[in-house]
């Protein structure tokens, strides 16, 4: 990184010098920290369009070229040689791992498994049809409450002790959530299987009789959580940096993250796109809900297409949209979804509205036609994608606390209420 500066003039006249950070890969970037003292000024940014919230050594995403490197390795690549669980050791600690760092990271991860028995009592209050993303961050929530006296924040080795139990104990929440709302007994990990393995047991086996994993599924989550593990500074990363930034309990921080995924807009996209599947019906349909999409009085929108920074193409869309093939294919599922999904993204990528702004299909547009293949319901999409995004919330969380320049995270705002005016007593309004 080399630096120079950038001089801003204010309407006043003031001048000030800001520092251009320049970096080997990626834009160049305005530092406009000591802006406000210069100048008096603030920037106004909503939605982050134009900001860098932070520095990161993890993730890269240049959304023109549709290219997507953790720790520098494209992410095609990764889905094509590597497993989740590789991944996970990558994104945390910055390299692949050896035989030997792998085996000892796998040991470890599946030590940390099993959560505390109240957990099941506490799930056991909700409602049978609680929505399985409010009973994940409420449950995860609440493993703070359990990890909480004992952890000094300050010591790296409670920390990366934090991110492992969290990436462990998420499958077995999750499981215990599916559980919670089908109605079947919990099941407890299993320490002979897989990361994806040992959460397909959770989630289908029962106590009555074995459970025989298919490898096709257990293949196939495992690619999933490879493409959805991180993302950079998405606002479900940026809510657990916001929230970290503060000191809180990690299980706080992801619980919040967890609150942030769930919203159509980011993570909850992948219900949101069967259900929009399910509303249009039939490929008859596409027309009328293509215009609906594109009508600004009407609030439909075509969940699963459309992206912030990618602005040619999801790469992650490309390798989960021929999985999706393969996978229905080996397990032998003909699902009319996923010919109406090719029909509407055919005929979307063609339209003048669409295309003026790059609208492609995003990561979600697809992995829920895989999810519902594995006999997933569509409620628990996001959940799936909450296992595999905590390795990157995680990740995230540890390199804040070793970036020396963190402080708490407090945006400003353009204030445009009411003037000073007095109070008016009750009886005089
Ligand atoms: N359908 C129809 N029109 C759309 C869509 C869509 N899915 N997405 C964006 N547009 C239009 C907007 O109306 C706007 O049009 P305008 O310029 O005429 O006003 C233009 O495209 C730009 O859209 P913005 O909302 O400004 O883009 P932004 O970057 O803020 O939003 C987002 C990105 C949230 C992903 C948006 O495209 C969207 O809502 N997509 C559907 C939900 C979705 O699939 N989310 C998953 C994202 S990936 C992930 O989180 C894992």
């Amino acid at each position: 990184m080399s630096q120079d500066v950038v001089k801003i003039i204010t309407p006043e006249g003031q001048t000030a010098e800001l520092p251009v950070i320049r970096s080997e890969m990626g834009p160049p970037t305005f530092d406009i920290k000591t802006l406000n003292k210069q100048t008096g000024y603030f920037t106004y940014d909503s939605g982050f369009a134009a900001t860098g919230s932070c520095t990161s050594d993890i993730t890269f995403i240049d959304g023109g070229k549709g290219v997507l490197l953790y720790r520098g390795y494209p992410i095609e690549q990764l889905a094509e040689q590597s497993n989740f669980m590789e991944v996970t050791y990558l994104l945390m600690n910055g390299e692949l791992p050896n035989q030997s760092q792998s085996n000892a990271f796998n040991d470890e991860i599946t030590r940390h498994t099993m959560v505390h028995e109240k957990i099941h009592a506490f799930m056991k209050g909700f409602q049978y049809d609680a929505h399985p993303m409010a009973m994940m961050m409420s449950a995860i929530g609440s493993l703070a409450a359990f990890y909480h006296n004992h952890m000094d924040m300050n010591n790296p080795e409670d920390r990366r002790l934090a991110a492992i139990r969290l990436i462990a104990k998420m499958p077995t929440v999750a499981a215990t959530v599916y559980k919670n709302y089908i109605g079947q007994p919990f099941m407890y990990p299993k320490n002979s299987l897989n990361f994806t393995e040992r959460l397909l047991h959770m989630m289908y086996g029962v106590p009555a009789e074995p459970y025989e994993i298919n490898p096709v599924a257990a293949k196939a989550l495992d690619l999933l959580f490879i493409l959805h593990a991180d993302h950079e500074q998405n606002a479900s990363t940026s809510t657990v940096r916001l929230v970290g930034s503060t000191g809180a309990n990690p299980f706080a921080c992801i619980s919040a993250g967890i609150a942030s995924l769930w919203g159509p807009a980011h993570g909850g996209a992948n219900e949101a796109v069967l259900n929009m599947l399910d509303e249009i019906g039939d490929v008859s349909q596409i027309d009328k809900y293509i215009a609906k999409a594109k009508d600004k009085n009407d609030p439909f929108r075509l969940m699963g297409f459309g992206h912030r920074v990618y602005k040619n193409f999801d790469p992650r869309a490309t390798i989960i949209r021929k999985a999706c093939h393969d996978v229905l294919g080996e397990l032998g599922v003909q699902d009319p979804q996923l010919e109406l999904a090719m029909r509407l993204e055919e005929i979307a990528l063609k339209d003048e509205y669409f295309v003026a702004r790059n609208l492609y299909p995003n990561v979600d547009f697809y992995s829920g036609i895989i999810y519902k293949a594995l006999g997933i319901p569509v409620q628990m999409f996001t959940v799936m994608f909450a296992i595999a995004r905590t390795v990157g919330w995680t990740s995230q969380w540890l390199e804040q606390y070793e970036t020396p320049d963190t402080r708490i995270g407090r945006p400003r705002q353009v204030y445009r209420g009411a003037k000073t005016r007095d109070f008016v007593p009750l009886n005089k309004r």
